[in-house]
């Protein structure tokens, strides 16, 4: 198979969707790969690197997309590559469509192939592709979270560990999958106290567990987020419903309940976010004031640490990219389940629920389709 790897060019996305290694692992398996001049430069990776593991360099993204029949990204193809991609084509990366109509819209009307990294779910209902991102971001979103808490950059001016005879921060995270966990391990080791929501009480359970009762949990409802949003001085905003828009836990009236310059960081942003004042912002401008409250609501945290993303990134892709290369997609869907919950659009039909339902768009089970 032929497969492409073009420059991010979304704002400040650094990360590249294939390393080196992964042409080499590609190219060992009898496939070519193409990778656009400058793709790997900002996670560390020259074009010799890749020249040298068997890729081919081209200079233009049209004449990437132009002749391979799969292309491996890491964002979302942005407006101006809408038309660059192919009836068929594989396009494989992350999609995050049920925020995001307009993109649903042009994979469905040019006939794409897309397999979602986000929706790609194992039988036991983990995601190994979004997990690494998620344990980044969860863990950047308390630095992130910490530094616009200082007095110069908007915050209250507090630090989340305290000093001895000082009261610690507090820290309200809602959604304790990976990227709360994450979230909480980082906030804990700064020193602050810290308060985790969730609506699966399997999930608290096992925070509880493993933090050994330093993490404070509470079930996930709306006199708890309430009572926690205002004592807190940084929130986290980590759940999840695979596929869907994120639940709006925090309503705009819930902002006035909280302190005055508190942050909140909105790590769902991706999916809708779970902060109805959430709008998705970028590395070069990450925040904005809504009623006294800070909201930090970065699309692509990751994006900010390229090199370690990249290579936790490819490391879970790889081993799907070379099925999918091997099988192609059809085939690769029947083999492997993870796979086929990752198809989102298939020549010109919706195959994801949660997508469909966000827009009132018709869908049919992939299944079905192949
Ligand atoms: N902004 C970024 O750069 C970035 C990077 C990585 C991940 N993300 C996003 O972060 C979000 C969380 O990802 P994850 O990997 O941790 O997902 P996850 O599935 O591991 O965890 C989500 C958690 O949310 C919980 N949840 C669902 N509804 C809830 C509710 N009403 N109240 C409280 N908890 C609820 C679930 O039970 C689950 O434990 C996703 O939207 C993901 O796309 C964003």
């Amino acid at each position: 198979m032929k497969i492409g790897c073009v420059k991010e060019i979304k704002k400040h996305e650094y990360r590249v969707g294939m390393t080196p290694a992964c042409v080499a692992a590609y190219v060992q398996r009898g496939h070519q790969v193409y990778i656009q001049n400058g793709a790997g430069e900002g996670a560390g990776f020259s074009d010799d690197e890749y020249r040298a593991a068997g890729a081919q360099l081209l200079t233009k993204a049209e004449d990437i997309y132009g002749s391979c029949e799969m292309i491996i990204k890491v964002k979302e193809p942005q407006p101006s590559e809408y038309p660059l991609l192919r009836e068929g084509q594989i396009l494989f990366t992350y999609l995050h469509l049920a925020a995001d109509e307009e993109q649903t819209r042009a994979l469905l009307n040019n006939k794409v192939t897309g397999i979602a990294y986000e929706t790609i779910r194992l039988d036991d209902g983990t995601l190994p592709c979004l997990a690494p991102m998620s344990e980044i971001a969860g863990r950047l979103s308390v630095q992130e979270g910490a530094k616009y808490l200082e007095r110069p950059f908007g915050g209250r001016g507090i630090l989340l560990g305290g000093v001895p005879g000082v009261q610690r921060g507090k820290v309200a995270i809602l959604g304790g999958g990976v990227v709360g966990t994450n979230a909480a391990k980082i906030a804990l080791g700064m020193g602050a106290e810290v308060t985790l929501l969730d609506v699966r009480s399997s999930r608290l359970a096992y925070i509880d567990d493993v933090f050994h009762g330093a993490v404070s949990t509470l079930y996930s409802t709306e006199a708890n987020i309430r009572k926690v949003i205002a004592e807190s001085d940084l929130v986290i905003g980590a759940v999840l419903i695979p596929g869907a828009r994120a639940p709006k836990l925090i309503r705009r009236e819930h902002l006035s309940l909280m302190k005055k310059r508190s942050v909140v960081v909105d790590v769902a942003v991706d999916q809708g976010g779970c902060v109805e004042t959430t709008r998705p912002t970028t590395h070069d401008n990450p925040v904005y004031e809504v009623d006294g409250i800070v909201h930090y609501c970065v699309a692509n945290m990751p994006g900010a640490v390229a090199l370690t993303s990249t290579l936790a990134l490819t490391s879970t892709t790889l081993p799907f990219g070379l099925e999918i290369a091997e099988k192609g997609p059809e085939q690769a869907c029947r083999d492997n389940g993870a796979i086929c919950r990752g198809l989102n659009t298939y020549k010109g039909q919706l195959t994801c629920k949660e997508v469909a339902m966000a827009f009132n768009l018709p869908w049919t089970q992939a299944e079905q389709v192949l």
